[in-house]
């Protein structure tokens, strides 16, 4: 097998990725992976803005974004990681706009700042304009930067590869595994570091706002070599999917005055957020739309929905500021949303879980926080943990560019002194893949990777999703460790070797199953409701017995168990304002 070396092996060209590279590259020989073409990375998605206390609209601080991060978390946050993200916000936007970000702009020429949910100003008083956008094309246009900026400084591109597993000498991380798409081609890649920017996995459900490529590979890769999950109970659904699409209708469009309404034109968000109404954290508001759907009080023939109206914005304002949504809303369903309210349902959009790192992206492996010897992860496949069990919006593009570049800068530190020459290759994980795929290949009957994949959404979506109960998550649990013996069983009968999407549909699969078990395991033992978490037999928050993470490992028999992992308080020590108390909005 071809061995290839770069000092850094960066795995996904999403922002987290692409800015660790940005850091590293002209000091270090860096090489980034990605099943797709960069350009293609879900980040690219992110819609509404990125969230940052520069105070161009009104008074912000720092502190007050730390303080409604860990409220909107449901206090299950870390609070230094989270301390180190609000402070670094000013800083990081300014720095994008200087490596060329388009930012929207007020008049005065400062980049423009829109309300987006949860964010307040003094200590939750009112919602505050706080999130920098372009248009409703954030993601799009910081991705378009941040890969136009890698490519100025000469990083190498592997685009189309797979990365099939880990290399691992003696517990340490040295390389990976990929296939290259385009020819079948196994190659070893062997670095001194690996960074997973992997993103989320929210293919596992149904009705989701994710891109096709979002099958968590990354977390799958991770459990497979005896690395936990963090938090993984915690699966955000987004309150404005369209209906029966899933698709996106970002944040925004009530931050920029959409409200949502139900069956009888009620703006029923006054009443389950008093103050700040269609501007609560995501999870509230989903609750709130099922609850207004189970109570009879949706909207269309079924009563199966809501509606968001954005009737009172002008054509000129949804033109200019939600461009994107005015032509989903079109395009899709036909609808202009200046003359007719969108149709929407939650979506499942973020996973809050993910690989436990440090607030320098390194990988760590217990409740102790021992770290993985050349290992960073950050973005969506990463738990800093900045979000705890409800993401605010516009925390996630934050997120993916102060931890990216900080996962580079330890990178960078690592490489200058502690690791100077790259340990041995060890090839075990290249014969557990050839191993896999010829298994994949060889077989004559078999399912289908569709049917398998088919019934694990239905499962995810049914039972582990806005609402849960012990019943259901059971039942989910023992779905899922059938689905993984099917999913094991899969017959692949293209045998072809360029582009052979139905092998890549395979391996992702295998992915899909493992982490959904782990989901679904982490929710079952956590007996209560936190967050997105919402237990229907465990409606309340219970701090005492749950404030603190789960991280949940697979064991060498194939089971999944889950321990405990101390949550960062340590804001709360100082000052009585970010000690967990009742959230209410
Ligand atoms: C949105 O624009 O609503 C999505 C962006 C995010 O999840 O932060």
């Amino acid at each position: 097998m071809q061995v290839v070396y770069h000092d850094v092996i960066i795995v996904g060209a999403g922002l987290a990725g692409l800015r660790a590279a940005v850091e590293l590259a002209g000091k270090h020989d860096v090489a980034v992976l990605s099943k797709l073409h960069p350009l293609r990375s879900h980040s690219g998605a992110a819609q509404g803005g990125i969230s940052a206390a520069l105070g161009n609209a009104e008074k912000d601080s720092p502190e007050w974004h730390a303080y409604d991060t860990i409220k909107g978390s449901d206090y299950l946050a870390d609070q230094y990681a989270v301390e180190v993200m609000c402070n670094d916000a000013p800083r990081a936007i300014i720095e994008l706009e200087h490596l060329g970000v388009p930012f929207s702009r007020f008049d005065d020429g400062h980049i423009a700042q829109r309300p987006f949910g949860g964010h307040t100003k003094s200590f939750g008083e009112a919602p505050v304009r706080r999130t920098c956008y372009a248009a409703d094309r954030t993601g799009h246009v910081c991705l378009h930067t941040l890969y136009e900026q890698s490519l100025g400084r000469n990083v190498s591109f592997y685009d189309e590869y797979q990365v099939l597993d880990l290399c691992m000498v003696e517990g340490a991380v040295n390389g990976v595994v990929a296939i290259e798409l385009k020819t079948g081609r196994l190659l070893l890649f062997h670095s001194r570091a690996v960074m997973f920017a992997t993103g989320g996995y929210g293919k596992a459900w149904k009705t989701t706002s994710n891109a096709f490529a979002n099958t968590g590979d990354g977390l799958g890769i991770a459990l497979n070599n005896g690395i936990p999950l963090e938090d993984m109970e915690f699966v955000q659904f987004h309150p404005t999917g369209l209906y029966q699409l899933g698709i996106l209708i970002t944040e925004a469009a009530r931050g920029e005055g959409g409200v949502l309404r139900n069956g009888q034109g009620e703006r029923f968000m006054e009443r389950y957020a008093p103050s700040i109404k269609d501007l609560a954290p995501r999870d509230i508001v989903s609750r709130s739309i099922y609850e207004e759907i189970r109570t009879g009080r949706g909207a269309g023939p079924m009563k199966d929905h809501v509606l968001l109206d954005l009737t009172a914005l002008s054509k000129e304002k949804i033109a200019a500021k939600l461009p994107e949504i005015e032509s989903f809303a079109k395009i899709y369903l036909g609808i202009d949303p200046a003359d007719e309210a969108i149709p929407v349902l939650p979506t499942c959009h973020y996973a809050m879980g993910g690989i436990p790192t440090d607030v320098n992206g390194r990988v760590t492996c217990d409740p102790e926080g021992s770290e993985v010897f050349g290992f960073w992860a950050a973005g969506e496949v990463a738990c800093v943990s900045v979000h705890g069990a409800n993401r605010l919006g516009s925390n996630s593009l934050l997120d993916l560019i102060v931890f990216g570049r900080r996962a580079g800068k330890d990178i960078s530190r690592f490489l200058d002194r502690v690791c100077l020459a790259p340990l041995p290759l060890a090839t075990g994980s290249a014969d557990r893949v050839r191993e896999m795929i010829g298994r994949f290949q060889g077989r004559k009957d078999g399912e289908t990777i569709a049917a398998v994949r088919s019934d694990l959404q239905d499962v995810m979506m049914e039972k582990v999703s806005v609402f849960r109960n012990e019943e259901g998550l059971s039942d989910a649990v023992d779905e899922c460790a059938v689905l993984r013996k099917r999913a094991a069983d899969i017959r692949v009968s293209d045998h072809s070797r360029n582009f052979n999407t139905e092998l890549l549909e395979a391996i992702e699969l295998q992915h899909m199953v493992n982490y959904s078990t782990a989901v679904a395991v982490s929710a079952l033992e956590r007996r209560e409701s936190r967050g997105a978490h919402g237990r229907e037999d465990y409606p309340l928050r219970d701090d005492a017995k749950w404030l603190k993470h789960s991280l949940c490992f697979l064991g060498e028999d194939g089971k999944m168990s889950v321990t405990g992992k101390p949550v960062d308080l340590s804001l709360a020590e100082a000052r009585a304002e970010f000690a967990p108390k009742a959230r209410t909005y």
